[in-house]
């Protein structure tokens, strides 16, 4: 195991009706910026309840209008907002896009000198301060409610760049598994194969004789194998949710990447499959990692095949990887680059060219060049 630091600073506020405690979480004495999405939070009541747990808060602003694979050009403007009123907090409330939207609006608003971008340019390099951030979470996915990390994309030049910086986690998230029931089936199958690619990136490498990342990630995958057909077919079961939800959490909070070594190549491949053809970030980790595992069968068949024994109970590396591709399809992901109307071809041209001109290296051994990356795409026509 290689050394590492744990320290998670998020408190996380986890339970029905738990929205109310944002009266004594979220600050009295600076002005809150209130953050929200395309207005689904308006139609499921999660806004009420936010504005009547701030009833005794003279100064909270608002700004709705993030949109999914949140927009530089849209937080310049909230941005704006934070600047004219002084503000000193950020509530966030919504998804993956809304939090991630927070996290950079917060970095940027203390930036002197420079402009917001390099933020997402210098993958966080920059950042020396933030304002504070609270989270009101309604759709789990991301693992933003507890981790340090932000994808923002640009529309002027179809770029999606992330960022992280220990500065912009959460100092408390707030998830009511209630708030989720208005999620639609396909946002609740997003969360899940994005939840399980987010345990896969951080356990699917080499053995690095770390027991406890590997199993914790082992358990979390069973649990999304055990409540994710469940939280589908019923989505207002309440304990099949609360599962998936902490789980979710559990993914990306950090905990199961320590010590560990990691590979974000399907991740890094999936931005730019979203930033050129508009897929839901899920679905292209559906379409990329299948190729990815298949590409670098030889450097991950230990692990693979301690994957498919362990979790599916399978005696092969092939056997594991056809098993997840099926467990997604399952759930009603398609994970071909044909089923979201996509030619192979350009899109490997595409990318490879992009990350010629990035000088982009991934995975875990550093060998994933953009001919490979070129050839992973080509696997998953
Ligand atoms: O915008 P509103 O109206 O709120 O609607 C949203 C949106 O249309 C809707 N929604 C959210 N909660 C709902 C709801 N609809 C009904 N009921 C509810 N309770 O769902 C739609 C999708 O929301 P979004 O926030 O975009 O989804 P998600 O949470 O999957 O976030 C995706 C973004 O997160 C980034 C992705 O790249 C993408 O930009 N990621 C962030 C990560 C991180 N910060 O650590 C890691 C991830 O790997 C990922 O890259
Ligand atoms: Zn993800």
């Amino acid at each position: 195991m290689q050394n590492f630091v744990y320290h998670n600073p998020t408190a996380i506020v986890f339970g029905k009706g738990t929205i109310a405690t944002l009266a004594e979480r979220v600050p009295k004495d600076v002005p809150v910026l209130l953050l929200y999405g395309g207005g689904s939070i308006r139609r499921h009541g999660v806004y009420d309840q936010v504005k009547a747990a701030l009833a005794g808060h003279s100064r909270v602003v608002e700004f709705g209008g993030v949109e999914v694979n949140p927009l530089h050009e849209t937080c310049m403007k909230a941005l704006e907002k934070v600047r004219e009123h002084g503000v000193g907090f950020i509530l966030a409330v919504g998804g993956g896009s809304v939090l991630d939207a927070s996290k950079y609006i917060a970095a940027a608003a203390c930036l002197e000198g420079i402009e917001p971008w390099a933020i997402l340019t210098s993958g966080g390099a920059v950042v020396q301060r933030a304002l504070p951030i609270g989270t009101v979470l309604t759709l789990p996915a991301t693992g933003s409610e507890s981790n340090g990390n932000s994808v923002i994309s640009r529309r002027e030049t179809q770029e999606k760049l992330a960022f992280a910086s220990p500065l912009v986690f959460p100092v408390f998230s707030i998830l009511d598994p209630e708030t989720t029931f208005s999620l639609p089936a396909k946002q609740v199958r997003n969360g899940l194969v994005d939840t399980f690619a987010h345990v896969m990136e951080q356990y699917l490498t080499y053995p690095a004789a770390a027991p406890v990342q590997d199993r914790f990630s082992e358990g979390l995958v069973q649990t999304l194998i055990e409540v994710g057909p469940r939280t589908l077919s019923d989505l207002r079961d309440y304990d099949a949710r609360a599962g998936f939800m902490w789980a979710a959490t559990l993914a990306l909070n950090t905990l199961i990447g320590c010590g560990v070594p990691q590979d974000w190549s399907t991740h890094m491949i999936g931005h730019e499959l979203t930033a050129f053809y508009g897929l839901d970030h899920a679905e292209s980790l559906a379409v990329v990692m299948p190729g990815v595992w298949r590409h670098q069968i030889e450097r991950k068949r230990a692990k693979l095949a301690q994957f498919g024994q362990r979790v599916w109970g399978v005696d092969s590396a092939e056997a594991a990887i056809e098993a997840t591709e099926a467990f997604w399809q399952s759930l009603g992901m398609p994970t071909r680059l044909r089923d979201y109307g996509v030619d192979a071809d350009e899109a490997a041209r595409r990318i490879e060219t992009r990350f010629r001109q990035r000088g982009t290296v991934l995975g875990e051994h550093g060998n994933l060049d953009p001919a490979a990356v070129a050839a992973i795409l080509r696997l998953r026509a």
